[in-house]
């Protein structure tokens, strides 16, 4: 456990990069290993999360290589061509890795264990045992559907149409991904469109999927045994971690930073939605399409924000962006109300509670009714000073470290380790920015 203190910043400028997209860099290891032929990924995301879905590909039996200009070389070995791993898969902090994996697996004749870390293992995996069970996989895991698990996957797996009872990209990804395996057509309907990197990049490898509107419901359909090709993919900035500059930005006064190449998929950008309606000024600029994803710049300028309401239905879209959105919000004039986070019980920590307690201790009023998280701004920075527990929580450290930047005194985070899951580089990168975030005593 590394410690990390953030101390009060003046203004920040400068023009970065982030990291490449989480979610994008699973899946393009995961379809480059499920495809036939060589694929090739630019910028793909170095995080721990990711690296452990490499090597759990790499025990499915695809070669998988760093090569020395960065890029990631991938050679697949096919739908249907996976080896039975000869070990455990430990997917460490990544829900995605385990869920998207699991899906996999199932489809495919062979057994696979899985396990992860203290905060993966006490995440929920009934919402992908289900539909997995119903496509014919055979799922032990422990109580209450718990890793380790394993999955002992189906020898005729069987088409499903699976309406998600939960709006999660990877309970819809995992069916996708079993899906491929299966003759026929698998539907997966979703109440409440989730990011659909899958349905894109599955495209992007020549597989057929339709995406239909009906009334509202979104309803993904996927052809079953298609022959997916490598082809070479470019890997955008994360907006989940283009959110933390982004909004240090806005709360340290005299900030300009620029941004470039984000992805700005329409079903990920609630956060920046959220940041204009409370008054930020940043502009997106540059907008084009990389690898079947919209990419974009954006500049943002610090400036006052208004507390808003932030609906349940945008929830899904910005999902992710909840600890940093609220730190945010407690630098705002006026009430900021976030409905419907019940999802954010079961993510990498409990992350209601854990933004709760953590703003509560600098100083900021907070409540929680239900799933609604309420935070009482002054206009005023907050006290900050406390020593905020990150629980195997790389976002909430983060979030944490931002809101020292512009509270009245320094924050402390116990653990700067966890950050690497998503962002590595995220210290120096911000203190090239003008932070001012150091190794903290133990
Ligand atoms: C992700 C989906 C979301 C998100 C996670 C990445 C994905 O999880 O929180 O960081 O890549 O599909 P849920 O599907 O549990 O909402």
């Amino acid at each position: 456990m590394t410690p990390l203190t953030s101390g009060t910043a003046g203004a920040l400028s400068g023009r970065l990069r982030v990291p490449g997209d989480k979610s994008l860099s699973h899946r393009a290891l995961i379809l480059g290993a499920l495809a036939v032929g060589r694929t090739r990924v630019n910028g793909l995301l170095e995080g721990d999360d990711v690296l452990r879905t490499a090597a759990a590909m790499r025990m499915f039996g695809a070669e998988i290589a760093r090569e020395a200009d960065g890029r990631w070389c991938i050679d697949g070995v096919g739908i249907g061509g996976l080896a039975e791993p000869a070990d455990v898969l430990d997917l460490g902090n990544s829900g995605t890795g385990a869920r998207l994996l699991m899906g996999v697996a199932a489809s495919h004749p062979i057994t696979t264990f899985f396990t992860g870390d203290a905060s993966l293992r006490r995440r929920p995996m009934a919402r992908v045992v289900e539909p997995l069970t119903q496509l014919g996989a055979r799922i032990v895991a422990r109580d209450g559907g718990r890793l380790p698990l394993l999955v002992e996957g189906a020898l005729a797996p069987i088409p499903i149409t699976y309406r998600l009872p939960v709006p999660s990209a990877q309970v819809k990804s995992a069916v996708l991904l079993a899906g491929l395996n299966a003759p026929g057509e698998t539907t997966v309907i979703e109440p409440q469109p989730t990011r659909d990197h899958t349905e894109r990049m599955l495209r992007h490898f020549g597989g057929e999927v339709t995406v239909a509107d009906d009334g509202g419901v979104r309803r993904v359909r996927l052809k079953g045994q298609p022959e997916l090709r490598g082809a070479d993919l470019a890997i955008s900035g994360d907006p989940s971690s283009a959110a933390f500059p982004l909004v240090a930005a806005l709360l340290l006064p005299g900030s300009e930073v620029v941004i470039e190449g984000v992805g700005v998929n329409p079903l990920r950008t609630g956060l920046f939605e959220t940041l204009q309606e409370m008054g930020a000024a940043f502009a997106i600029t540059n907008e084009r399409i990389d690898g079947g994803e919209p990419v974009a710049d954006i500049t943002v300028h610090a400036g006052p924000l208004t507390g808003i309401d932030v609906p349940a239905e945008r929830a899904p879209r910005m999902i992710d962006e909840y600890p940093i959105l609220a730190v945010a919000a407690a630098f705002a004039r006026g009430t900021t109300r976030m409905h419907g986070l019940a999802e954010l019980r079961v993510k990498e920590s409990d992350r209601l509670a854990a933004i709760a307690e953590g703003l509560a201790a600098c100083g900021a009023k907070v409540a929680i009714a239900g799933d609604m998280l309420a935070v009482e701004g002054t206009g005023v920075r907050p006290p900050g000073g406390a020593a905020i527990a990150s629980k195997l929580d790389h976002r909430i450290a983060m979030a944490f470290l931002v809101l020292g930047m512009a509270a009245r005194a320094p924050t402390r985070i116990d653990d700067g380790d966890t950050i690497a899951t998503s962002f590595p580089g995220f210290v120096p990168l911000m203190n090239g920015l003008g932070a001012k975030i150091t190794a903290a005593e133990r």
